[in-house]
């Protein structure tokens, strides 16, 4: 069985008609011949981008030259209100001191003691879902809240049923169906003359959001002061000092930290669990695998995660098929030639691990489900140059190493208590807007599994 794949759109079109199409989703809108081309390039009267899909190119932009090729300010465009200036949306040295400052809490050692804190996530996950049994469910409002309460739990050691925590989750959900992340923006470029309009809405949303974390920074600071706070990522990072400067992070900084380790950590957490999720479904060898696996749940410390293998396979699989950030936007700062190609200053360059990551000249059986690619030589070498959901390089995903814990034992804890099983008739479609969703959600059902 192949996984459900968007239908690509048909030969050559309009600027016009691909920016109708690429408004309702930005796979769709993309012809099926980037699915074995190994770059592709945009042209209009105003603007030049370039679709880039050698693992060669692609080594280059993220790894070797990051500095010339900055993250787009488009993307910017509809997150400012929220995100400030979050280490997700600076360039150049501010971005280097705030990485310097963030990056040790995600560090291994640190992951070690995060675990607790996911597991009584992932735990309260499973008590959550007794009463669904036996009904259809949409399960990425399931993923969604469990990925909220491990970011809750892990940063400031307090559930999702929290006051704050309730109504900061309740308010991200109504911000993000009015202020998608990737948005059409971020491709396009307009001119800084503009004026950039924002609906109402997603402005007391952003601002109502900031106001809620502000509470809980001001109280960890205060708590930090008198000696009281919990060990928690929270206090690591308001705690450590950038080693060049000595500074640590304002209460302000420290805000906008915040909004994006939320918005960044759970709506794309979510995204791949119910992908995962429906994998399962559909696969069930696959699943009684992973469900006798997850015995060794049985263990409560985080060597248990060694023992989780198979787990992690899938999840790995599903990140390949399904990766919850679709395309990544960058601009070139000087002028470049890629592939016999001139880039000149200011083109967007487009990274798509979505079409990277099935590209049918790299991988073995591209769009299948198989996770036991990963212990085969293509799967390997693939892996190796041509698997980024977590992009690449300086600029990589610092919570890469907290998901693949994260994803795994979550996976793990609900196919040891549940069997999961698809709903005859809802089949789901992926889209893109903010991270890869379904378009009409997911929906599964759930049965106990017999012990
Ligand atoms: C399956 C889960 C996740 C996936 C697939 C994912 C993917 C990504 C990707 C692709 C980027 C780069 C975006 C770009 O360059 O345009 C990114 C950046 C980022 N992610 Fe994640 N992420 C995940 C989980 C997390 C978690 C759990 C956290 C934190 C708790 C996190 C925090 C961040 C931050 C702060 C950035 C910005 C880094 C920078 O620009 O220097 N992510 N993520």
């Amino acid at each position: 069985m192949i996984p459900p794949k968007p239908a690509a759109r048909p030969g050559k079109v309009s600027l016009w008609r691909y920016l109708r199409l690429f408004r309702q989703d930005i796979l769709s809108a993309q012809p099926a011949r980037l699915y074995h081309a190994w770059m592709a390039e945009f042209r209009t009267p105003f603007f030049r981008s370039f679709m880039i899909n050698q693992p060669e190119l692609v080594k280059k932009v993220l790894k070797q030259r990051p500095d010339d090729f900055p993250k787009s300010n488009r993307i910017a465009e509809g997150l400012r209100p929220l995100l400030g200036n979050s280490v997700f949306l600076t360039n150049g040295e501010t971005w280097k001191r705030q990485r310097r400052i963030i990056d040790p809490a995600f560090e291994g050692g640190r992951l070690k003691d995060s675990f607790g804190a996911m597991r009584q996530a992932a735990e309260a996950m499973v008590e959550r879902l007794h009463g669904q049994v036996g009904k259809p469910i949409e399960i990425e409002a399931a993923t969604s809240h469990v990925a909220a309460d491990v970011i809750f739990r892990t940063l400031f050691s307090i559930p999702i049923e929290h006051e704050i925590a309730a109504k900061v989750f309740a308010r991200f959900r109504d911000y993000q169906r009015s202020q998608p992340i990737l948005n059409l923006a971020a491709f396009i470029p307009m001119p800084g003359w503009m004026p950039r309009f924002f609906k109402g809405s997603t402005k007391r949303d952003a601002a109502e959001i900031r106001k809620l974390i502000t509470q809980l920074t001001v109280d960890r600071m205060q708590a930090i002061r008198d000696g009281t706070a919990p060990d928690d990522l929270a206090t690591k990072i308001m705690t450590t000092s950038d080693p060049k400067t000595g500074e640590r992070f304002d209460t302000d900084e420290m805000v906008d930290q915040v909004a994006i380790f939320f918005l960044a950590g759970h709506e794309t957490s979510a995204s791949a669990l119910a992908w995962t999720l429906y994998l399962m479904a559909t696969n069930t060898d696959w699943q009684d695998r992973v469900a006798v696996e997850a015995e060794a749940l049985e263990e409560r410390s985080f060597a248990v995660m060694s023992k989780l293998q198979l787990s992690r396979d899938v999840f790995r699989e599903a990140l390949r098929l399904y990766p919850p950030v679709p395309m990544m936007v960058r601009q070139a700062s000087c002028p470049e030639q890629f592939r016999d190609r001139e880039v000149p200053i200011g083109s967007q360059i487009v990274i798509s691990p979505w079409h990277l990551h099935r590209h049918d000249r790299l991988w073995d059986n591209p769009d299948g489900f198989d996770p036991g690619r990963w212990g085969t030589e293509n799967g390997k070498k693939c892996q190796r140059e041509a698997y980024i959901p977590f992009s690449a390089g300086a600029r990589v995903c610092p919570g890469a190493g907290f998901a693949m814990v994260e994803g795994p034992l979550i996976l793990s804890m609900l196919l040891r208590h549940y069997r999961v099983e698809v709903v005859e008739g809802r089949d789901p479609v992926p889209v893109a807007h903010l991270t890869v969703r379904s378009k009409n959600g997911i929906w599964l059902k759930l049965n106990r599994r017999p012990r």
